[in-house]
């Protein structure tokens, strides 16, 4: 029996969530919008909001989930990845208010807690199973064989596909991030109308960066010919680019799920929100006879009811962590 207050800071949102016993009784997310006018994430500017936002964003999950302060027995904080002057504030915010308090801490590793997401809600995927956890700086196929037993099988060797889909948009002119704006003109267009490249990576390994270069240069050859090009032909242009990115990812996961005689596939992170992805696996699903599990969107981008619910399995194991423990951009899986 456990009421965790959970922190996430590790790129752009600020978010802040209450869990008991398992339940989400809140999950409060402040999304930074002063990095929109410059095309992406300002690590100095995303320091300085998480500081101003990260008080405001937990007195409100503690508000919504209508409980006091004195019943939160255990704080759960994102150590790593990500940038390293966001993850500083949530962790030092979870120190000290343990500290305070004195309450356990728990580290929380952001790749498993977007895994992790899917045992918030039902169905809660059977072990072991794959996921394809797809994020603005991931890709990874993971072999999950228990909630903290999980194993890289493939991952991206240059850009993560939310960077490819960033990336695409940021070329045709579109704000940042990009990613569910290429999504939503993606529907209105004709996903066979032009034809990009799908590199040839062996193994269970993915490549963006090629996408990116042949999709800048498919765009600079044909504004020379037609100025109106991009204007007149952009929906059909997201509906191509977005169709190649996610037959590439769906590809490798098809061959994972074959080596590893796996049934269950799981889609997690930013990604996994974007409503192409969601309807090709389904197919796929049928295709192969797969049960999938598909996040809510509210669990597909950063939140921290996903570093919550990774916090509650380890509340229930014991793991804690020490006052001197300091985040990592880079953390071991
Ligand atoms: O997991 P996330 O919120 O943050 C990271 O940990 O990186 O993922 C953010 C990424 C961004 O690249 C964003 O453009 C992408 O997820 N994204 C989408 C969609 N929604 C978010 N990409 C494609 N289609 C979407 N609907
Ligand atoms: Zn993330």
């Amino acid at each position: 029996m456990a009421t965790i207050l959970a922190i996430e800071s590790s790129c752009d949102e600020t978010s802040a969530s209450i869990c008991k016993d398992g339940e989400i009784l809140s999950n409060i997310i402040a999304t930074q919008a002063v990095h929109h006018k410059y095309g992406g994430v300002v690590p100095e500017l995303a320091s300085r909001a998480h500081q101003q936002n990260v008080i405001p964003v937990v007195e409100d999950a503690i508000s919504t989930a209508k409980i006091n302060k004195k019943d939160i027995q255990a704080v759960a904080f994102t150590r790593g990845p990500g940038l390293l002057g966001s993850l500083l504030v949530g962790t030092s915010f979870a120190k000290g208010f343990a500290l305070a308090r004195n309450l356990p801490l728990i580290e929380v590793n952001h790749m498993h807690a977007h895994i992790l997401a899917h045992f918030i809600d039902d169905p809660r995927p059977e072990f072991p199973f794959l996921c394809l956890t797809v994020s603005g700086g991931h890709t990874q196929i993971v072999l999950v064989r228990d909630y903290f037993d999980m194993e890289i099988v493939g991952e991206t060797n240059d850009d993560a596909a939310g960077e490819a889909f960033d990336k695409t948009a940021k070329i045709l002119g579109l704000p940042y991030p990009g990613g569910p704006l290429v999504d939503k003109l993606a529907r209105e267009g004709n996903a066979s109308a032009f034809s990009f490249p799908e590199p040839q990576i062996p193994g269970l390994n993915f490549s963006f960066s090629g996408l990116k270069t042949s999709i800048l240069y498919f765009v600079r050859d044909k504004k020379k010919a037609d100025p109106d090009f991009l204007k007149n032909n952009m929906t059909d242009i997201c509906a191509s680019v977005q169709h190649r990115i996610v037959t590439i990812l769906l590809k490798k996961l098809k061959q994972a799920a074959r080596q590893y005689h796996v049934s269950h596939v799981a889609i997690a992170g930013g990604v996994s929100a974007n409503s192409g992805l969601r309807q090709y696996l389904q197919d796929m699903a049928a295709e192969e006879n797969w049960q999938v599990y598909i996040p809510a969107f509210q669990y597909c981008t950063d939140n921290a009811a996903m570093i919550a619910i990774a916090g509650y399995y380890k509340y229930l194991r014991g793991d804690f962590t020490g006052q001197d423990i300091s985040p990592l951009a880079r953390m071991n899986f």
